[in-house]
């Protein structure tokens, strides 16, 4: 434990050692604003039931608001929180499951508050083992030890300095427990980057002297060593006050799933949306985009979902929401023949809103003071706003058969100019500010836009820019401009931390080497994402932009059209083994994609892999980038094997692996179980998975699978089966179905033993 947590004695102390050389003194921070903080509803000092407050005047109230989950009211908070807008209850039964009689990672004596004039700011405990992760998309860096952080929605983010498409003020740590801090403000996190003073005030206080010769590399070096005595400072700016919810493990995967139930449960896409995407180029035609979704058919590579970017509406920066009708003359029909050939539709668009479209003198005064590209930014705060955009898109395009939207452009960007979107001081009809606004727009439009679907009693899965906190309800992937592949599979293995699903998704290539390997990656991620938007034909034709504009093949086309095919069919294998793993995200709130510490949070090696992950619990994918033939493997302790080989490797150590260009190295933990299917070129209403069950190992933990319409929410009302997978080598394989959905959607035909 820290010496500071001594509190006010010792920054008195401090302050009375070496005021005037230090001013981060309680005196001088009074002096600059500073007040006293009051106890949240347990009132003065008192110790009620659940509740604890710190003796310590200075320190807030820790109230226990759900099993394993706590609350810390400072000061007098802002009402515009993520938290305000949370659109479904914590999931308690599942949080119960999780184990209920646990304590918080600290005390509340350990946990010091103050406001400023600069806002607020809360300290907490971090101890010299502890690393942490999270805050979100962050595409830059993995590990957030020592790391200074201003969560900053920005789609142009030019350094590892927080800002994000979707950065989300909640951290994890090894020591097994998350912090949310409900804010929509710009907050900065130290992570343990800057010494407190009233630690050093301890240190000097115990006879430590600083060593005289303080080199820079010592200085710029964040070991653990150096991190002695730094605690996790977080600034609130505007703010007098804020929530800080703490979540317990006792793992740092239990504090993530908990994080998850807390926002409602994890998102529960349809199973058409775990097949293959591909959108079109922007400005396709009806007859273009069908020629394309022919062609993919007569090529035989599996996709679910066709996408149409800005082309269809007769406007679209800012949108109309109106077809074209140069280009999309008869839309019911288009929406017809997509249906036949197989496709859920989904339509790109953005929430700023054109004079043209239909809503748009109804919302106006519902919207903020300045344009974002020219057209009004509703206020979906606000109910009536939310209503008008999300009805009209209800009857007019979601009644008609389209299955989803992307929302583009919600992100804010410093380098394109004005008025691509709006400035931080613009003020809401509700009063959120444009900063507030910045950070809840993309998750205000996913609830928004989740709700018809709900009300239809539809499943839909679709793409957003930006994110912020709870989002794990809303069945949205996250996307981007950037295209840095090595930073797209950074992606994958940070966005579990914070509830949220990334794609990292394909569009033209460098060469058809690069293409496959984002192939690869793409297909074991959580969307299976080609956006196509500037090439009128399929990368796997042509790579080169302009060649592909020009209908110009590559020479090795072939080839790469079949390695792509191969990749999207695993994709089709894999879908009942992914839909499970969404299921658990449902119902447990498990991440279906997890970086490796968050399963092995005690193995040091584990601690900086950003370049790998475990999808589901059996799968831990390695991918590669173009120019790499071989790479390090670290695979965790005991026994793996390699899924394409199924050869057993020793785990607790690292191998070097080849994989030409046809391999993506993924291996199995032992005591796996893996459903593999027949793969499909799309998923019907009436399809049924023929599938083959892999068994890795003498015993293996038994495996569910999960089963209903794959499109409706009628598994709410217990229209869904389990279907228990068990082998061991003793009593054989069984497959165990309970529950009450009425039809089948795999079909168990063979299992085979590695
Ligand atoms: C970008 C978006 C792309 C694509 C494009 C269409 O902002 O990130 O995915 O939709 O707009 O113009």
């Amino acid at each position: 434990m820290h010496m500071r947590r001594g509190g006010v004695l010792l920054l008195g102390m401090l302050c009375g050692m070496a005021a005037a050389a230090d001013p981060v003194c309680l005196a001088s921070a009074k002096e600059a604003g500073t007040r006293e903080t009051r106890c949240d509803d347990a009132g003065g000092s008192a110790i009620q039931k659940d509740t604890m407050c710190s003796k310590n005047q200075e320190s807030p109230c820790m109230k226990r608001i759900a099993p394993g989950v706590w609350k810390i009211r400072c000061g007098e908070p802002e009402t515009a929180t993520p938290l305000e807008y949370r659109e479904f209850k914590p999931l308690d039964g599942a949080l119960h499951e999780l184990g209920d009689t646990i304590e918080p990672p600290f005390s509340i004596e350990e946990v010091l508050y103050r406001s400023t004039a600069r806002g607020c700011v809360i300290e907490l405990p971090l101890g010299r083992d502890e690393d942490l992760y999270g805050f979100g998309l962050q595409l830059k860096s993995f590990r957030q030890t020592g790391k200074k952080k201003t969560l900053r929605v920005n789609s142009d983010p030019v350094a590892d300095t927080g800002d994000s498409h979707a950065p989300t003020p909640f951290y994890v740590s090894t020591k097994g427990y998350g912090v949310y801090v409900d804010t929509a403000r710009y907050v900065t996190f130290y992570a343990g980057s800057h010494p407190l003073a009233s630690g050093i005030a301890a240190e000097l206080a115990a006879g430590k002297t600083f060593a005289p010769d303080a080199s820079a590399s010592t200085l710029y070096q964040s070991d653990a060593d150096q991190r002695r005595n730094r605690d996790m400072m977080i600034e609130v700016p505007v703010a007098k006050g804020v929530d800080v919810y703490v979540f317990a493990g006792p793992t740092l995967k239990a504090a993530v799933q908990r994080y998850n139930l807390f926002s409602g449960g994890g998102c529960f896409p349809p199973l058409w949306g775990l097949g293959v995407w591909y959108r079109g180029e922007g400005k396709f035609s009806d007859k273009e985009a069908l020629r394309l979704a022919g062609e993919l058919r007569r090529e035989h590579i599996p996709c679910d979902v066709f996408g149409l970017e800005p082309g269809w509406h007769t406007h679209s920066y800012p949108c109309t929401y109106l077809w074209n009708s140069e280009h999309f003359p008869t839309p019911d029909a288009f929406i017809a023949d997509m249906k036949t050939l197989g496709y859920k539709l989904n339509l790109w668009e953005h929430v700023f809103v054109h004079p043209d479209a239909p809503f748009y003198e109804e919302i106006k005064p519902l919207s903020g003071d300045y344009p974002g590209m020219l057209g009004l930014v509703p206020d979906l705060t606000i109910k009536k706003a939310a209503s008008l955009f999300a009805d009209y898109h209800e009857t007019a395009l979601i009644d008609k058969g389209i299955s989803g939207f992307k929302l583009d452009e919600c992100d804010n960007s410093d380098f394109i100019g004005s008025p691509w979107s709006f400035p931080e001081h613009t003020i809401f009809p509700s009063g959120l500010d444009g900063e507030q606004m910045h950070s809840l727009l993309g998750t205000l439009y996913t609830r928004t836009m989740y709700r018809p679907f709900v009300q239809n009693n539809k499943r839909t899965y679709g793409q957003v820019r930006a994110a912020h906190a709870l989002a794990a309800p809303f069945p949205f992937v996250l996307y981007s401009d950037l295209y840095d592949h090595r930073d797209f599979i950074r992606g994958v293995v940070n966005c579990g931390f914070s509830g949220l699903l990334w794609s990292p998704e394909v569009r033209s290539c460098d060469s058809s080497e690069d293409l496959v390997r984002r192939v690869q990656s793409v297909v074991f991620s959580p969307q299976a994402l080609i956006n196509a938007w500037f090439i009128p034909n399929t990368p796997w034709f042509q790579v080169n932009r302009e060649k592909n504009i020009a209908g110009e093949a590559m020479p090795d086309r072939e080839t790469a059209t079949m390695l792509c095919r191969r990749y999207f069919e695993w994709r089709m294998r894999l879908l009942p083994y992914l839909y499970a793993a969404f299921a658990r995200y449902r119902f447990e709130g498990l991440p279906p994609f997890r970086a490796l510490v968050m399963d092995y949070p005690d193995d040091p090696e584990v601690r900086n892999i950003d370049d790998a992950y475990l999808m589901g619990d059996a799968l831990l994918v390695a991918p590669m980038t173009a120019g790499q033939t071989q790479r390090e493997v670290y695979l965790p302790a005991g026994v793996w094997y390699d899924f394409w080989t199924r050869q057993p490797i020793a785990g607790g150590q690292r191998h070097l692996i080849a994989a030409p260009l046809d391999t993506i190295p993924i291996f199995v933990r032992e005591g796996s179980i893996v459903p593999l299917a027949e793969p499909v070129e799309w998923v019907g209403e009436d399809t049924v998975f023929q599938l083959e069950v892999l068994t890795f190992g003498a015993a293996c933990t038994p495996f569910t699978l999960y089963e209903d319409d794959g499109v409706s929410f009628d598994f709410e009302q217990g229209h869904m089966n389990r279907i228990t997978l068990t082998y061991d080598k003793d009593a054989g394989p069984a497959a165990v179905k309970t529950g009450g959905f009425l039809s089948s959607r795999y079909d168990v035909r063979s299992w085979k033993h590695i």
